[in-house]
């Protein structure tokens, strides 16, 4: 079956989407995204509006299937969020939507990417590993008893 793939920046009109999207996909977070300090609407809302981050899109078929973002500092660069929607998972969309970030923050000069996620999240740390991240820190209990954060980091 021929599926049509494609990725683009999000922009404000987007935003309804994200939001919508996101709190589909809260509970595969830990802690889900809705119980952290700042909440879902709020989170999308800082990156649309703020000049040095973005989310980058993936649509398949026209259907927003899964979204990165990061923002921008000095020199280097931090992923905010990678999300894939549960019925899209496993087809490749976060490593090639992690990979087209990763291009275009090259393209704007950064040389090195930080990302987080938690120790259990035993896909999450395949994709980062397998695509040459390391882990920098960790965060022992940050994310609820014997759930730690780990600090990954990558040179571009
Ligand atoms: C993590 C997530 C973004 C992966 O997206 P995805 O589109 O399903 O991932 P891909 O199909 O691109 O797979 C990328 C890699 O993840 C790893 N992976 C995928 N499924 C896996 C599984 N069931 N077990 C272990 N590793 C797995 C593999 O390394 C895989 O690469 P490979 O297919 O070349 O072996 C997605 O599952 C998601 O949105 N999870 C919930 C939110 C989240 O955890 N976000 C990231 C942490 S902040």
């Amino acid at each position: 079956m021929n599926v049509s793939l494609k990725f683009r920046n999000a922009t404000f009109q987007d935003r309804d989407e994200i939001v919508e999207m996101l709190k589909e996909i809260d509970e595969k977070f830990c802690p889900p995204l809705s119980s952290r300090e700042i909440g879902i609407v709020e989170r999308v809302d800082r990156v649309l509006k703020k000049e040095s981050s973005e989310y980058i899109l993936c649509e398949v078929d026209g259907r927003m299937a899964g979204i990165v973002g990061y923002d921008i500092h000095e020199g280097w660069a931090y992923i905010n969020l990678l999300a894939v929607r549960p019925q899209y998972s496993g087809r490749g969309i976060g490593r090639s939507l992690l990979k087209t970030a990763e291009k275009r923050l090259e393209e704007r000069g950064v040389k090195r990417v930080k990302v987080c996620t938690w120790s259990t999240n035993e896909k999450a740390i395949m994709l980062y590993k397998s695509l040459g991240y390391y882990v920098e820190d960790i965060l022992v209990g940050h994310r609820g008893e014997g759930i730690d954060t780990l600090i990954f980091v990558k040179a571009l």
